[in-house]
């Protein structure tokens, strides 16, 4: 397995790779990788030749009172876990190479950014197409591997790469849980035990609406007023959104019609920490 920081070296090396007739496949994350990382790297391995795994930390898609400097880092940790999974190359540039003190650039998709994790969140979106676009340009993977955890980052990353023609396959792989049900992330690293344990409630409520709906409950604010008071009832989280959308448009849904698979998503925030969790309910 090669470490890689340079663009340029990159680049040369993912032209020589295509030329000699290999499909590269990339998996772009912000590193201290786990399961769920994981379960993408495999799903890279199984549907190309050539695997990369970026692992960059990406300023633009945090705002200033977010937690860029506090994000968990271990790349030792996550080399090792890389070497172990087969990876052929990490790409792992520096901040100054990826934003160059002159940088005027930025992909903005519109519309579908501005609701659910981008009302809360409104410049995180156009922080992660531009550092997506960026990295598809670097590594020029033919398909490349992102995670159902963050649904909406999938849909806005599809949406892209449509309408820009990036030429690239965008695969989705499922969320990955802890055995009592909280969907794996970095950010768990900040929970204290008894946040863990409590936050166990997220996938919970999300299970509950599921088999609302399944059982023919069509009242959308019924199931949601159900959830909150679950959720709120362990009285350490505040909500910022609970929704029920159209899992492939994003459009609001008011009244459950299994004629559409329906995407059930959910923020909330436990002291300084912000967690999100979704499931969709298939038709
Ligand atoms: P990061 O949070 O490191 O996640 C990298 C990839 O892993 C994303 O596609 C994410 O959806 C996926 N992932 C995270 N937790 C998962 C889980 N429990 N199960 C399955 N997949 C999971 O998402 C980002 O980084 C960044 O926004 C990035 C796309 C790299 C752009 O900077």
């Amino acid at each position: 397995m090669q470490l890689i920081t340079s663009i340029l070296e990159m680049q040369q090396l993912a032209d020589k790779v295509r030329n000699s007739g290999n499909k590269i496949g990339v998996v772009p994350t912000m590193g201290y990788l786990h399961e769920g990382h994981i379960s993408l790297i495999r799903i890279a391995k199984q549907n190309s030749d050539f695997v990369v795994t970026t692992i960059f930390v990406n300023p633009t898609q945090f705002a200033p009172n977010e937690d860029f400097e506090k994000y968990p880092r271990d790349l030792n940790r996550d080399l090792a876990i890389c070497r172990a999974e087969d990876v052929d190359v990490v790409f792992a540039p520096d901040t100054s190479a990826m934003y160059n003190s002159d940088f005027l650039t930025f992909v903005n998709v519109e519309k579908i950014t501005s609701i659910l994790e981008g009302k809360f969140r409104p410049t995180h979106f156009r922080g992660v197409t531009t550092v997506v676009a960026k990295l598809f340009n670097i590594t020029k993977p033919h398909i490349a591997i992102f995670g159902q955890k963050d649904a909406q980052q999938a849909i806005v990353i599809k949406k892209m790469v449509k309408d820009l023609n990036f030429d690239i396959n965008i695969l989705i792989g499922p969320t990955i849980r802890e055995t009592d049900g909280l969907a794996m992330s970095s950010r768990n690293v900040y929970l204290n035990n008894d946040e863990r344990r409590k936050a166990t409630v997220l996938y919970q409520s999300l299970k509950f609406a599921e088999s609302e709906i399944i059982k023919g409950q069509t009242n959308i604010d019924t199931i949601k007023s159900v959830m909150e008071k679950m959720i709120l009832e362990k009285q350490i989280f505040t909500i910022d959104y609970i929704s029920f959308n159209d899992a492939e448009t994003l459009e609001e849904i008011k009244i459950a019609d299994l004629n559409k698979s329906i995407l059930i998503s959910l923020a909330v925030r436990t002291g300084k920490v912000r967690l999100i969790d979704n499931i969709v309910v298939k038709r």
